[in-house]
């Protein structure tokens, strides 16, 4: 069979190939103008398959999704005694009255089953130089706090030293979403111990000036 790729080498739908979602044997969805969306000459268009040919691949997600600059986190949490910890840009705050934050994780994640049953996690956020520890908790090799000065807070979570902050939360809701979990977490606690400059990733880099430092931990693909 014949398979289109893209410039990065990347498995490209060929039309009428199924959509992602849609099941075997399933007719794909139809637009009609009775039910279609009309704008313009556009709208006298002939009753089409909507079978979409754009549907992103997970790189091409991850490339165009890198151009959203963001701050990097460390989520923490203890499990059976053992601290555990991943890298996480997807931190967000969620609510402030009731204090809600959220963070994406990945289902094929070490760290992230063992902080869902421990119950409370802690968000540590990276500071501009702490690209050692994006690097180490990004990576699913090594022993993590191995030689890290870390702490366990009254929360039982473990907090890294040198952070901008620290959010202290428990697991609140879990909502499955795709390859994915959504994570909401309550606030316990906040914790601001650093003034410092921060982190901010920016396709796939440190930093948005034009000395970029690749990160050594790309194993996440
Ligand atoms: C800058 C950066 C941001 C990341 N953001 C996330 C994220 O938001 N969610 C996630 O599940 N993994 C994210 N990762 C990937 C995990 O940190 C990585 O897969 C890590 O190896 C997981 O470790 P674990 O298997 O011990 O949980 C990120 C990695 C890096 C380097």
């Amino acid at each position: 069979m014949h398979v289109r790729r893209d410039r990065a080498g990347t498995r490209a739908r060929t039309p009428g190939q199924r959509d992602r979602g849609q099941r075997r044997g399933s007719r794909p969805e139809r637009a009609s103008r009775s039910t279609g969306c009309r704008a313009g000459v556009l709208g006298d268009a002939p009753t089409v398959d909507l079978v979409n040919p754009h549907l992103p691949t997970p790189l091409e997600m991850r490339r165009a999704m890198g151009s959203f600059a963001s701050g990097v986190t460390v989520v923490t949490g203890c499990d059976d005694g053992e601290p555990v910890g991943f890298a996480c840009q997807s931190f967000a705050s969620v609510s402030l009255d009731p204090p809600l934050v959220l963070f994406c994780a990945d289902h094929r994640g070490r760290s992230w089953p063992r902080i869902r049953t421990a119950g409370r996690f802690c968000v540590n956020v990276l500071a501009e130089q702490q690209t050692d520890l994006c690097d180490r908790f990004g990576s699913s090799r090594g022993a993590k706090f191995e030689g890290l000065p870390w702490q366990l807070s009254r929360w039982g979570s473990p907090v890294l030293p040198g952070v901008l902050a620290r959010v202290h939360a428990r697991v609140h809701e879990v909502h499955a979403a795709g390859d994915h979990d959504v994570v909401i977490g309550e606030v316990l606690e906040l914790e601001t111990p650093a003034q410092d400059r921060p982190m901010v990733f920016f396709r796939g880099a440190f930093g948005i000036d034009p000395e970029l430092v690749l990160p050594e931990a790309w194993d996440w693909a």
